[in-house]
């Protein structure tokens, strides 16, 4: 695997290397990130991926400087996988000077994880498309375990008509249903006990709204009250429609489950897809 900080002699490798794909991370990997570059794979023919901790989507009371950053460990998983080259910048390659050009995603920002996380997403899709333009890839894969992320930047390259096929991969679970995530490190043992709970009740909406229940304001009632019974500090608990997240219309449709709570000091995101039912009527 060939490892580069700079942007030229990134550009320089990635001279005549046919269809590229890449896989943007910010480090502390696990086997979430990992069935990503293993999913690249089938996408092209050189896989690149990036390593870069990105100031920019951390809010001033989140967790940017306690980010877990295990560089070596990450190095031997990504070799393992298979990965042709990393983009490892530094501070300095990325943001040589204060980033002033911004990407301001539309109203979509400030709901759900937006409502919770100010100016995230602009900081991701920022950091995003620069990494595009510095990479050039041909397609570009992210985790459907940051849904709105996923959906924030789909929308980006679709819009600014970036020549970037964006796929989606699955979420990678623990055996118990909990989604792998970097902050389930920093949960206790009782707590990584109770962890699971929040799968258990998005799958419950699921089978709900499959079994054709349509309130889906109880519903998310119900499973917010479910988790805070159980010590957890819910933010939101969230039916919404798959393509832009946005509350469903009357027409039956894909939508997706989304939750974000905290169980003790970490905060805990994950969230299902439900497929329209076959026999709607
Ligand atoms: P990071 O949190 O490191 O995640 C990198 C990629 O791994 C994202 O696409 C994320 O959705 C995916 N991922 C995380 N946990 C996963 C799981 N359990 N199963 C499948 N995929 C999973 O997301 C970011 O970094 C940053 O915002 C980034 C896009 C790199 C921009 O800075």
């Amino acid at each position: 695997m060939q490892i580069h900080s700079p942007i030229p002699e990134l550009r320089a490798a990635l001279r005549n290397c046919g269809r590229v794909v890449f896989v943007p991370t910010m480090g502390n990997l696990h086997a979430g990130h990992i069935a990503l570059m293993t999913q690249a794979r089938a996408h092209g023919d050189t896989v690149v991926t990036s390593l870069f901790v990105n100031r920019l989507q951390f809010g001033p009371n989140e967790d940017f400087d306690k980010y877990p950053r295990t560089f070596a460990a990450d190095c031997e998983k990504l070799q393992a996988a298979g990965v042709d080259v990393l983009f490892a910048p530094g501070e300095n390659d990325l943001y040589p000077e204060p980033q002033e050009y911004l990407v301001d995603p539309p109203a979509i920002q400030n709901q759900l994880e937006g409502e919770f996380r100010p100016g995230h997403f602009r900081g991701v899709a920022t950091v995003v498309l620069k990494l595009f333009n510095i990479v050039q890839p041909q397609a570009a894969i992210f985790g459907k375990k940051d849904y709105q992320q996923l959906m924030v930047l789909r929308n980006m390259t679709r819009q600014l008509a970036l020549p970037i096929e964006i796929v989606g991969g699955e979420t990678v679970r623990a055996d118990d249903g909990l989604a792998l995530s970097s902050r389930n490190g920093y949960l206790s043992p009782s707590e990584r006990a109770e962890a699971p709970r929040l799968y258990r009740v998005l799958n419950a909406i699921r089978e709900a709204v499959q079994g054709g229940d349509r309130d889906f304001a109880k519903l998310e009632r119900d499973a917010a009250v479910e988790l805070d019974r159980n010590g957890w500090k819910t933010d939101y608990v969230a039916v919404r429609q798959q393509a832009d997240l946005q509350v469903p219309g009357a027409a039956e449709q894909a939508l997706v489950v989304l939750a974000a709570s905290r169980l003790g000091q970490p905060r805990l995101i994950d969230n299902i897809e439900i497929q329209p039912l076959q026999n709607a009527y």
